[in-house]
């Protein structure tokens, strides 16, 4: 039920007296594509990278997580012992990674050790916990769309090819930065019936058949074409989830800490009047209200990411008020928490903050 204005400030209020109550044994994180309602709460929003780095830090008992699952696993993996992750809303899945099952990325893996392949794994961080621990076990690591291009060159210099998953656009967007070419890029099939060919076998980056349904059908060529002509000589600047084809057209492409960035440095310099970003929608109307009468911050298109916008204050507050009940808790196997963890530690460590994008 979405709740009227004055029932708003109601749960905005309840939801602050619990934070009071708690102080520094609660702490509430929030992805960027949180709606304002969600982040208005929260002690910390960041992208995936710089979420993911602050969880070794917390000392908080509990830890709140407004975004995916995914995310909420990922800080499972890093938080300390005694330490809690909840998550408001467990069916906010993100549809990308939902596209890689532990079985088959297993199997695939199986697959090309067998045929006496030299393949890394690289998993973008939108992916499950199974999922990590799978690559973990097969000596890989997962990165952010903050360090892809570091972290590929990282997996390539460990063995003749990449199995990149589960974004294929992240995956070509990034081996196109770093020259490889498309007869060197292989998308492969979740049956495997490609593998063997001539084409897969020469490829260095293989890439699985995922997707983000926000980014990849939602933001389109032909959008970056339509606000060339209505806003002649403004820059475009968009998430590297989106397909090649759109970022070949635009002027810049990152995480979306690079998005906000290159919105605040373009702010700054009042250079520009107009600026397009292509990414979900509550980040980049947060944009547009936050340098309002400094810089025009158009969205691409409104496109929203339908989990992202499962975490509502109801659902926030009733998390809060149950935690000691263990409401929204995320719990994670055990048996894979080594494997997955060793993923993101490998990131973590080669990607330390004064060399990250
Ligand atoms: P960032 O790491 O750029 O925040 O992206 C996460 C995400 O899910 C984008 O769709
Ligand atoms: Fe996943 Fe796309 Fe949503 Fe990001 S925007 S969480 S990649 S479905």
């Amino acid at each position: 039920m979405i709740p009227t204005p004055s029932g708003k400030k109601d749960i905005s209020a309840r939801i602050e007296q619990i934070r009071q109550r708690y102080g520094k044994d609660l702490v509430i994180l929030a992805h960027h594509y949180q709606t304002d309602s969600i982040v208005s709460h929260v002690d910390f929003s960041g992208d995936s990278l710089e979420l993911a780095r602050r969880i070794p830090d917390i000392s908080a008992r509990h830890i709140v997580f407004c975004g995916v699952f995914f995310m909420a696993e990922s800080a499972c993996l890093l938080a300390r012992p005694g330490q809690q992750v909840y998550l408001p809303d467990h069916k906010a899945g993100c549809r990308m990674a939902n596209m890689a099952r532990q079985n088959d990325v297993e199997r695939i893996l199986t697959v090309l050790k067998d045929s006496g392949r030299s393949v890394v794994p690289l998993a973008y961080v939108n992916s499950s916990l199974a999922v990590k621990a799978v690559v973990g076990r097969f000596g890989g690591a997962v990165c952010t769309s903050s360090n892809a291009v570091r972290m590929m060159e990282w997996a390539l210099a460990r063995a003749d090819s990449v199995l990149f998953l589960p974004d294929q656009n992240l995956g070509m967007n990034t081996a196109d930065l770093l020259g490889i070419p498309g007869s060197q890029q292989f998308l492969i099939d979740i049956a495997g019936k490609t593998l063997q060919s001539p084409e897969a076998r020469s490829a260095r980056i293989l890439l699985w058949p995922g997707y983000c349904p926000t980014h990849a059908l939602g933001m389109l060529p032909s959008h970056v074409q339509e606000f060339r002509r209505a806003h002649p000589g403004c820059r475009v600047l968009v998430h590297p989830e989106c397909t090649p084809d759109v970022v070949d057209l635009v002027d810049g492409a990152g995480s979306t800490a690079y998005l906000i960035k290159e919105t605040e440095k373009a702010a700054l310099s009042g250079r520009e009047k107009v600026l397009c970003i292509g990414t979900e929608y509550h980040l980049v109307n947060r944009l547009t209200k936050r340098f309002a009468g400094t810089i025009d911050v158009r969205p691409l298109v409104k496109a929203t990411c339908p989990n992202m916008e499962k975490i509502t204050l109801p659902k926030l507050l009733a998390t809060l008020e149950g935690m000691e009940q263990g409401e929204g808790a995320v719990t994670v196997d055990e048996s894979l928490k080594s494997p997955a963890r060793q993923t993101l530690v490998r990131m973590l460590e080669h990607c330390k903050p004064a060399q990250a994008k």
